[in-house]
C-alpha cells in the first residue's frame, strides 16, 4: 500500500509535538515523568488521524501499560489501515540527565508490514547501502565481519569505526574489537540512533552491532530498509515467560535470524525529532515565542532529510 505525503506530514508533526511535550522534564531527573507527557501528547494526536491504526511496536502489553500499548487501536478508525511502531522517548536517561541522543520516534506501515517484536532483547547487526549482502552476518565471528568489510570497501581495519551499547553482555565483542585495533563508538543508550549512523558515509559508522532492545531493532530497521541499509536480528529470550508471550505472538522459531525484509514489508514511514542534540538532528530548541524542532525521516528517498518546524510555546 502507498503511503501518502500527507501521512508523513502529519507523522512529522506528531513526533514534533511529543519531542516538545518531554522539553519540560529535560534535565529533570524524571525520566517516567518525561516519557507519560510525550505518549500522552504521541496518543493524543495520532488519535487525529484519519487512519485505522494499531500500535505493533509500543510500551508493554495492555495490563501493564498506561503507555501506548501493543494491540492499541489509534485514528478516526476510517481510512487506511495502518501498523504503528512508537518509542515516544528514546533515550529517557538521556532526556532526565540532559545529554544528548535523545528523540522522540514513529514507524509506521501498511497493514501486516511491520514485524510485530516481543519486549524482548534483540542481537543486531547493521550497515551501509555500500556492502554487499554476505558480507555482514550475524552469524559470522566478529574477525570474519571485520575482515569482510575490510576487504570489501579496501578500508584498513583500525580505520573501521564499529557503534556498540556500551553493557557488561558486550564486554566479549568489545574485547575482541580492541584486539582487532577497530574503532569504537560506544553509546551509553539510544541503539536506534546507533544503527542509523551506518546510513551515510558522513557519520563515520561502518558497522552497528550488539544487544539492545527488540522493539528499538524493529524501528531502526524500518528506517534502514528505506535507506537500502543492511540490517540482521535475532530475538533473545530471558525467560520463559518471554518466550511464551513471544508465541502468542505468532514467533514459531524462536531462534530464527531475522532478515531486515522480514521485518519490515514493502513500504514505511519513519520519523525521529530530536529533544536533546544527538548525531543525527539538534534538539529541541526555544527561540523568543517558538519551539523549532527537527525531524529526521525516511520515506521513498534513499538518504535520511531533515526538517525544520516551528511550533508557538504551548503556555
Ligand atoms: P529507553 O529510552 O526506553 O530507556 O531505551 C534506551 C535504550 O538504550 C535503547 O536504545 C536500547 O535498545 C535499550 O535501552 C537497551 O536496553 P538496556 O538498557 O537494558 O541495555
Amino acid at each position: 500500500m502507498k503511503l501518502s505525503q500527507e501521512l508523513l506530514n502529519d507523522i512529522i508533526e506528531i513526533t514534533s509535538k511529543s519531542a516538545i511535550a518531554c522539553y519540560p522534564f529535560i534535565g529533570k531527573n524524571e525520566k517516567i515523568l518525561a516519557d507519560k507527557a510525550s505518549t500522552d501528547v504521541m496518543r493524543k494526536e495520532l488519535n487525529k488521524l484519519n487512519i485505522k491504526g494499531k500500535v505493533v511496536i509500543g510500551e508493554g502489553e495492555l495490563d501493564e501499560a498506561p503507555m501506548l500499548y501493543i494491540g492499541e487501536k489509534l485514528g478516526s478508525g476510517d481510512g487506511p489501515e495502518i501498523d504503528i511502531a512508537v518509542d515516544p522517548v528514546e533515550g529517557t536517561n538521556f532526556v532526565a540527565k540532559n545529554l544528548p541522543g535523545s528523540m522522540s520516534v514513529i514507524a509506521i506501515s501498511g497493514k501486516g508490514n511491520l514485524f510485530n517484536a516481543p519486549e524482548t532483547y534483540m542481537e543486531k547487526i547493521a550497515t551501509g547501502n555500500h556492502v554487499p549482502n554476505d558480507v555482514i552476518d550475524l552469524d559470522f565471528e566478529i574477525e570474519k565481519n571485520i575482515k569482510n568489510y575490510s576487504d570489501m570497501t579496501g578500508k584498513k581495519i583500525h580505520d573501521i569505526t564499529v557503534c556498540i551499547l556500551d553493557r557488561a553482555r558486550h564486554k566479549k565483542i568489545i574485547s575482541e574489537l580492541n584486539r582487532l585495533k577497530v574503532n569504537i563508538k560506544l553509546i551509553s543508550d539510544g541503539d536506534v540512533s546507533g544503527a542509523l549512523l551506518v546510513s551515510d558515509k558522513k557519520y563515520n559508522v561502518d558497522i552497528f552491532m550488539g544487544t539492545g532492545g527488540g522493539p528499538e531493532g524493529v524501528i531502526a530497521a524500518a528506517a534502514l530498509k528505506t535507506l537500502n541499509c543492511k540490517f540482521q536480528g535475532r530475538f533473545l529470550f530471558k525467560s520463559n515467560e518471554e518466550k511464551f508471550r513471544a508465541k502468542k505472538m505468532g514467533i514459531v522459531d524462536l531462534n530464527k535470524k531475522y532478515e531486515i525484509n522480514e521485518i519490515v514489508k514493502g513500504e514505511s514511514i519513519f520519523c525521529a525529532t530530536g529533544i536533546t542534540n544527538n548525531d543525527l538532528m539538534n534538539g529541541i530548541y526555544k527561540k523568543n515565542d517558538k519551539f523549532i524542532t527537527e525531524t529526521i525521516f525516511t520515506h521513498h528517498k534513499s538518504n535520511l532529510e531533515v526538517v525544520k518546524k516551528i511550533f508557538p510555546l504551548l503556555d
